[in-house]
């Protein structure tokens, strides 16, 4: 089979015990102000986890390599949720009892928007460099028009040069070949969890590379101010504890705003990360996805190209991609991303030329074709349309689901966690779970997806605290209203709400307060 040069696989231990409600309902919920009421320190066993990706698998094929049915299994065992969905898809008028998908990362609110404007007639040219083998690093038309939208969208202090882009199809593409050209197989990427969980695979199937898990959780601690918060000291033990089995880091993973998370890093804290990064010779991939997708007005968001100063410009790499959607208030400027999760489109920026340039070479596999790259280049220029016409829609559109499904939370006393970006909510289910197990909280993903409901649950982004959820909420709102109801189904019939005290740690009388 397709091993891993690895040690021990570190299998983390749950914080679970340290968690509070309290600490939970005193946050800032949907990004407003509040205070943090904290309990005193008190450190879980064990912070980090090294991942092994294949440490449950189980199912070697005959016509595969080990490698292929390691790949295989992937597949089989991290999809479910979605292929049951795309076999029983909600429909309004073809299958109005059929699943809905409050799962996936998706922006479905500005379909016809994107349709009018990818529908119009400057948008289709075909001309013989168009049909031709490209430069593998994407058009120079292309990056020139990426370059230019990166530096007023990240509002970088000087203007980003075309060859330091490379574009290719989507960011998680860009992770694998991230991935397969800094690390050798078996080494390793720091990554605050909970995260984004497809990541693993991303890293893994091609590159052999696996992540090593700084946990985060809900309770606030320390000098710490909100839940789930990220600290250099953190990072310092995760990196320590992997040195010390054995496992070579190479790099951090940050994504910011962060999925599933919301968590938007101030210019400090990310100067510290970075910091911390150079300090020990790491790579350092920010993933920006949803850097437009930023609608709460309160919450200001710096991409990490509108630093001053880089600390390390040469192991700094910065990845964006149109796949997601939001709005840039933060910038005075209505703005929004896209979703177009199906065009596939991602890009990378970085000063560093020999990643740039094995990226490039990735890109043969990855790259995008040329009559897309001409259609995402008319896109990207066409300022007017999407500061006038898309932004501000999408933002109303956005603001307007998420003010939906927040409301309804707080009318079913479902605590949750929502900082203003992104398009999901993190919502902590733990008082519906029997026990706090992942056994149990898995038993309750399925009874949502028994009752055509798809959410998806927090082990698959490594949170240790069973019972999160994280639920999507840029949808038309006549679909949310389907299915917010069944989240009132554990509530109300058959599942017991279990009740502790203080020293359990769990209440079951949650008032509505947000996470
Ligand atoms: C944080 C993050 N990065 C990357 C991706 C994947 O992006 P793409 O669709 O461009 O491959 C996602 C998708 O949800 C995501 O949430």
């Amino acid at each position: 089979m397709f091993t891993l040069p690895q040690k021990d696989s570190g299998t983390p231990t749950t914080s679970l015990g340290s968690v509070s409600q309290q600490g939970l309902h005193s946050n800032h919920g949907d990004g407003l102000e509040g205070e943090c009421s904290r309990k005193p320190d008190q450190k879980p066993l064990k912070l980090y986890g090294v991942g092994d990706p294949t440490a449950m698998f189980s199912s070697d094929s005959p016509y595969l390599s080990s490698r292929g049915s390691v790949i295989k299994w992937f597949w089989d065992s991290a999809e479910e949720g979605y292929r049951t969905y795309h076999m029983d898809e909600y429909d309004e008028d073809k299958n109005p009892s059929g699943i809905i998908n409050l799962g996936t990362s998706e922006n479905k609110l500005c379909f016809d928007l994107l349709s009018r404007r990818l529908s119009q007639s400057d948008m289709l040219r075909v001309e013989p460099s168009l049909l031709q083998y490209p430069d593998w690093r994407g058009h120079l038309f292309l990056r020139e028009e990426v370059a230019r939208f990166l530096s007023f969208y990240c509002r970088s202090p000087t203007p980003l040069k075309p060859e330091n882009v490379v574009v290719l199809n989507g960011c998680a593409s860009l992770f694998s070949a991230l991935a397969t050209i800094l690390c050798e197989a078996g080494e390793a990427f720091l990554i605050p969890a909970p995260y984004y969980g497809a990541i693993t695979q991303h890293v893994y199937l091609y590159g052999n590379v696996r992540l090593v898990c700084v946990y985060l959780d809900s309770e606030v601690t320390g000098l710490e101010t909100r839940p789930f918060q990220l600290t250099v000291e953190k990072l310092e033990m995760a990196l320590e504890g992997a040195n010390s089995e054995g496992v070579k880091v190479k790099g951090l993973i940050l994504i910011n705003p962060q999925n599933p998370l919301g968590d938007v890093y101030s210019p400090g804290e990310l100067q510290e990360y970075l910091e911390f990064a150079k300090r020990h010779e790491l790579h350092v991939m920010v993933d920006e996805v949803y850097m437009l997708s930023v609608f709460e007005e309160s919450v200001g968001y710096h991409s990490v190209l509108s630093l001053e100063r880089l600390p390390d410009p040469q192991r700094t790499h910065v990845m964006w991609a149109t796949s997601k959607v939001g709005s840039w208030l933060a910038l005075g400027v209505l703005g929004e991303d896209f979703g177009m999760s199906g065009l596939r489109f991602g890009t990378l920026y970085t000063e560093n030329q020999d990643v740039a340039t094995a990226v490039s070479s990735l890109c043969r596999y990855h790259g995008l074709s040329g009559l897309v790259q001409y259609q995402m280049a008319q896109l990207l220029r066409d300022r007017d349309w999407i500061n006038q016409v898309y932004l501000p829609e999408n933002h109303a559109r956005l603001k307007a689901a998420h003010i939906y499904v927040s409301e309804e939370l707080r009318a079913l006393g479902i605590p949750f966690l929502s900082r203003g970006a992104g398009f999901f909510i993190w919502v902590d289910l733990r008082k519906y779970l029997p026990a706090a197990t992942f056994e149990e909280e898995m038993l309750l993903w399925r009874r949502f997806l028994d009752n055509k409901v798809l959410l998806s649950f927090g082990q698959a982004f490594e949170c240790k605290e069973p019972g999160w959820f994280r639920l999507v909420f840029s949808d038309k709102t006549h679909r949310l209203r389907l299915e917010l109801p069944l989240l009132l189904i554990p509530n109300q019939s058959d599942l017991a709400v279990t009740v502790l005290g203080d020293d359990g740690a769990l209440n079951g009388g949650c008032n509505g307060d947000k996470l």
